[in-house]
This record gives C-alpha cells, sequence and structure tokens, in this order.
C-alpha cells in the first residue's frame, strides 16, 4: 500500500511548494521594527534583493502582495489628471489597469487576444500616439503563460524618458531574464508567493529616482503606500507602519540559498522544467496556449485539447500529493496551468507527469468521455 503524502505540493502559480527549511525560518522569535536587530534584518535584505532584480535603485519592502504594488506604482507615478497606459493580455494586466482607473487615473490600455503577447512595435505606435506620464505591464501573464518581450519594450521606453517604465515580475521574479537597471525600469515590482519560493504577504518593488521625483509632484499619494513617506523609513532600514518580520527571516534565508544557486542557474533550471512540462505535456495530447518565441520559463498554459475534467483529475492528484490549477479568467474552461517554478526540480515535475499519465491511462477515456 502507498503511503500517504504528508503534504500536497503545489503545482499551481501561487501560493507554490515552500521548502521546510524556509518555513522554519519563520519561527524566529519576535524582534521590535523600531530595534537595531530589525534594522540589521533590513540592511542585510537590500543588498541581496538588489542583486536579485540585478539594480543599484532602493528596493522597498511592502507589507502586501503584489496588487498593493500596483496600487503604490499606480498613485504615485501618475499625475491626478494624468494618463497611464496599460497592456492587457491577461487577466491580471487587465485587473492593474482597473487599480489604475479606480484610482482616478486616467487609462488607456493596449490590448490583444489572451494567449498572445504585446509586441515591442504596438507598444511603440502607442506612444507616437499620446504623451502618457506611464506605462504599464506585466512580464509573465500569469493566466495565459505569455511572456512578453519586456528586453524590447526597454528599448522602446528609451526614447520616452518622462514616462515611467512599471512592470509587474510577480509570477516570474528570478526565473526569467530581469536586468532592471539595463532596461531603464522605473518600478519593478513582485511579491514573494510566486518563483521567490515564500508564503504569500509581502511584496517588493524597486523605486527609480525618476519615480520618487515624479511622485513628489502627486497631490493623492494616499496614505500606506506613500513612495515618499516609504523612503523617509527606507533611508533609516525600517518601514513606515510594521512589517511582516517573520516573512522577512524567510526572505533572508531564501535569498541566501537562491544566491548560493545562482541566479542564472536558477533562470536555466527554471527553462529546462518548462522545456520538460511542453515535452511532456504536448506527448500527452495538449496544446500549448502561448505561441513558440513567448511561452513563460515558470508556467505552461496547456489548451485542453483532451477535454480531461480537471476538477477530478486534481482530485486523484491531491490523494498523491499534489495539484495543479485550472484555468483562470476568460481562459477557464479552455485551459489549465502547470507551475513550475520557484524551488521545484526535474523530479519533482517528473512526479507529477508520471501521476497525471496514470489518471488519463485508467480514468480517462478522451473526447469528453470521462
Ligand atoms: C502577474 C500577476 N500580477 C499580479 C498578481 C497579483 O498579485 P498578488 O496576488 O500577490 O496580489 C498576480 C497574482 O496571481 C499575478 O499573477
Amino acid at each position: 500500500m502507498t503511503q500517504k503524502p504528508d503534504h500536497v505540493r503545489l503545482y499551481i502559480p501561487g501560493p507554490i511548494e515552500v521548502r521546510k527549511e524556509v518555513l522554519e525560518a519563520q519561527t524566529e522569535w519576535m524582534i521590535g521594527h523600531r530595534s537595531k536587530a530589525f534594522a540589521d534584518l533590513y540592511g542585510r535584505l537590500q543588498p541581496k534583493l538588489q542583486q536579485s532584480f540585478y539594480t543599484q535603485n532602493r528596493v522597498f519592502i511592502f507589507t502586501s502582495s503584489g496588487t498593493g504594488v500596483w496600487e503604490a506604482a499606480s498613485r504615485n507615478c501618475v499625475h491626478d489628471e494624468g494618463r497611464i497606459l496599460h497592456l492587457v493580455c491577461g487577466s491580471f494586466s487587465e485587473r492593474w489597469a482597473e487599480v489604475s482607473q479606480l484610482n482616478g487615473k486616467q487609462v488607456d490600455v493596449l490590448e490583444v487576444d489572451w494567449g498572445l503577447p504585446i509586441v515591442a512595435e504596438q507598444l511603440a505606435d502607442a506612444l507616437k500616439q499620446k504623451h502618457y506620464d506611464a506605462v504599464a505591464c506585466v512580464y509573465n501573464e500569469t493566466s495565459s503563460g505569455v511572456i512578453n518581450p519586456l528586453a524590447e519594450y526597454a528599448k522602446v521606453m528609451e526614447g520616452y524618458q518622462d514616462t515611467l517604465f512599471l512592470v509587474d515580475t510577480v509570477s516570474c521574479y528570478m526565473g526569467a531574464p530581469l536586468f532592471v537597471d539595463e532596461w531603464g525600469i522605473d518600478i519593478c515590482l513582485t511579491s514573494t508567493q510566486k518563483a521567490f519560493g515564500l508564503p504569500p504577504g509581502m511584496a517588493f518593488g524597486t523605486i527609480s529616482q525618476a519615480v520618487l521625483d515624479r511622485a513628489k509632484t502627486v497631490k493623492n499619494r494616499g496614505y500606506y503606500f506613500d513612495l515618499i513617506e516609504m523612503d523617509k523609513h527606507h533611508q533609516k532600514n525600517n518601514t513606515p507602519a510594521t512589517p511582516p518580520v517573520s516573512l522577512m527571516f524567510a526572505a533572508d534565508k531564501q535569498l541566501n540559498d537562491i544566491l548560493a544557486e545562482g541566479i542564472p542557474n536558477r533562470m536555466a533550471r527554471h527553462q529546462h522544467l518548462a522545456e520538460m512540462t511542453r515535452a511532456w505535456g504536448t506527448s500527452a495530447g495538449f496544446g500549448l496556449l502561448a505561441p513558440e518565441g513567448y511561452r513563460s520559463p515558470t508556467l505552461t498554459v496547456f489548451e485542453n485539447t483532451l477535454k480531461v475534467d480537471v476538477k477530478a483529475l486534481n482530485g486523484f492528484l491531491r490523494g498523491r500529493g499534489m495539484e495543479i490549477a485550472d484555468g483562470y479568467g476568460k481562459l477557464k474552461d479552455r485551459t489549465f496551468r502547470i507551475a513550475h517554478m520557484g524551488d521545484m526540480q526535474p523530479t519533482h515535475m517528473e512526479e507529477l507527469f508520471a501521476n497525471i499519465d496514470d489518471y488519463l491511462a485508467t480514468n480517462h477515456k478522451g473526447n469528453g468521455a470521462n
């Protein structure tokens, strides 16, 4: 008889599996956030975060998930009557546009069919039409598994120095190539529960000097996500309000491990896991939603061409200690998603594929005849 698994390993695009050692790092005794011990912790994280984002810019710590940094970026970088261009290619990029709108900004949307990337020429054309205070884009669209050509956007943005370049890397940070300074990114944001390999509840944003200069000219920056206020505290290795101290201990441990693996190695591992996943899925008969050249290294979105009952499949997988994700938003019924991010290893993927193959062989007859 097979042993009951001790937990369910998550192959969903967040929260993802967190290694036990990293979970345990959260059990350090609590420290006061105005203490020297806290300033030391904050100060230890800063150069490691800068290294991981390939930036000399400040990296702010947000006591929120990634959505909070969306709000901070929209609110601080766009004048009250200013205009922001959102590149929309899926549910998450669409939601960020909504955040800007709900913060009272004028929003223009450049949208493509979900499953497609937005190419740099489309961005270049849009920027020729109007002046924007900022451009906001999602590097890795978690609903469609598309990775957008960010390096090419960066070349276009070079021609628009007054337009801030805001980038969401929530589902690919440290899993896909990312060079914040070389690409002139003004805010690069991520949250902890995805390729970073930490529990949810904290987010990071790199903040350029241009962002702070802009924020000073924006009247209604709000309170909790006022970047000027955050910067005053950042200068003292501190945060304006109580931060998630336990998560910061975990981040300290995880960043040490990530830097020991080496970021280029980590990215190469993600690429390898993505290739394994695509090869397995296509040989099983599923289609790939994203076109060649724009497929995410951190998650794969399959067209459910075999019409597998994903809910039933997940029920089966959970019994074996694993779980995948169904489709998201408009793509819910057509697709399913497998994340291969964070600290996943090839053996973890092989184990998942073998179990899905078992399910397909024993429970699924194909063409909807489950
Ligand atoms: C690309 C992307 N951006 C933003 C978000 C929202 O981030 P959070 O859930 O950390 O607020 C998500 C969540 O899945 C995401 O995938």
